[in-house]
């Protein structure tokens, strides 16, 4: 049944059959939340994860299937990104599936309902089955801002104290401007100024604070990066977003430059900016690895590649509600395969 919806949906236009989607989770029950194998469990930024398995954000934008997608077996949910005010995104079309390339570019351009409504939909989450769950929101900047990082500091004061840890979206491809939060000065005065808030403010003074990158930074900006997160005690990177690069080998004929490329070409492309990471930081800071991944040992390289989380999202339109439990079985095969005991002693193993 699952599988011939999959199909059903293909036949329509990507962003109607993700609406389709998100309305019709809103009243699915999977029931694949089992108990992990406590081989996928891990303590880190002071949370319990019962597997490394993530959903990323951009596909629960506004809160609403947080639910149904734990049913699937998620080890956390990420909801966002969610900008202080509403906001309608780009022009349409704006997502573009890349069916032979098992790969989507996207345009959104943060389309969320603000913080508000957000806000309401995470509490009654929290209120709800999800008090023990890991639930991370993801915040960012609304287009028309005047002063970004403002933004930022109110996502952290409206929705901080709702989640399990915060993310400082600076990394999407779709709102001008924003991608240059992670140049030097800015990424610092940023870091620095939600540092203080979250000092500030008691309810999240504990509240782990995890920054977004792209993919598509050279070198001495991830180095920049890695010295400042470092400095200011940042309790984790994700690694990636999507990116504005086009790889040569992509069968998609049509050219669209603009918006931000997902899915299995972006699985090098993210995987390399991990493994420098993962270097960069000697391991002293949680990094949550995502970018293509669309199997056990697809999650299984991430892990050795330095994360120790990931994230799906692209693969899971193309493979359907399945694919998580499938992941975690696969994963613990090859670690119990290879002879370790956790996976935590996988982590970085191949950098
Ligand atoms: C349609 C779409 C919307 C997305 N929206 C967001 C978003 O709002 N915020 C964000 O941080 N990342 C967003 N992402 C990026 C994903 O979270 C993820 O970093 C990226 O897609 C790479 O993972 P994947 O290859 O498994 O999809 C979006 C991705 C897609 C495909």
């Amino acid at each position: 049944m699952l599988n011939s919806s999959i199909k059903i949906l293909k036949f329509f236009p990507p962003e109607l059959a993700h609406t389709i989607t998100i309305n019709a989770l809103k009243f699915f029950n999977f029931n694949l939340d089992k108990i992990d194998d406590p081989i996928l469990s891990q303590h880190l930024i002071g949370l319990d994860f019962p597997n490394p398995i993530g959903l990323a954000a951009g596909f629960d934008k506004n809160a609403e299937v947080v639910k149904s997608m734990f049913s699937l077996g998620f080890g956390f949910v990420e909801v966002g990104t969610i900008t202080p005010i509403p906001q309608v995104g780009n022009l349409k079309p704006r997502i573009f599936r890349l069916e032979k390339d098992q790969a989507v570019i996207n345009s959104l351009g943060f389309n969320n309902k603000g913080s508000k409504k957000v806000k309401k939909n995470i509490s009654k989450i929290k209120n709800s089955f999800a008090r023990n769950k890991i639930i991370g929101v993801n915040i960012g900047k609304n287009k028309n801002s005047k002063n970004s990082i403002d933004d930022y500091l109110y996502g952290m004061e409206e929705l901080g104290a709702l989640a399990s840890y915060i993310t400082i979206n600076i990394s999407s491809p779709n709102t001008e401007g924003l991608r240059d939060l992670q140049l030097r000065g800015n990424i610092e005065k940023l870091i620095k100024k939600i540092i203080k808030k979250r000092e500030e403010i008691e309810s999240i003074n504990k509240k782990p604070i995890i920054i977004k990158i792209s993919p598509d930074l050279n070198d001495d900006q991830l180095r920049d990066i890695a010295l400042i997160s470092l400095a200011n005690n940042i309790d984790g990177l994700i690694l990636t977003n999507t990116t504005t690069s086009r790889p040569n080998n992509l069968q998609f004929n049509k050219k669209i430059n603009n918006g931000g490329l997902s899915g299995k070409p972006l699985f090098k492309i993210s995987n390399n900016v991990l493994k420098k990471m993962y270097n960069l930081t000697n391991g002293q800071i949680t990094l949550i690895g995502v970018g293509g991944i669309s199997s056990g040992s697809d999650c299984y390289e991430k892990i050795k590649s330095g994360a120790s989380l990931v994230q799906i999202y692209t693969a899971l339109t193309f493979e359907g509600p399945l694919l998580v439990s499938k992941i975690k079985n696969e994963l613990i095969n090859l670690i119990k395969t290879d002879g370790y005991k956790n996976i935590t002693d996988v982590v970085g193993k191949s950098v």
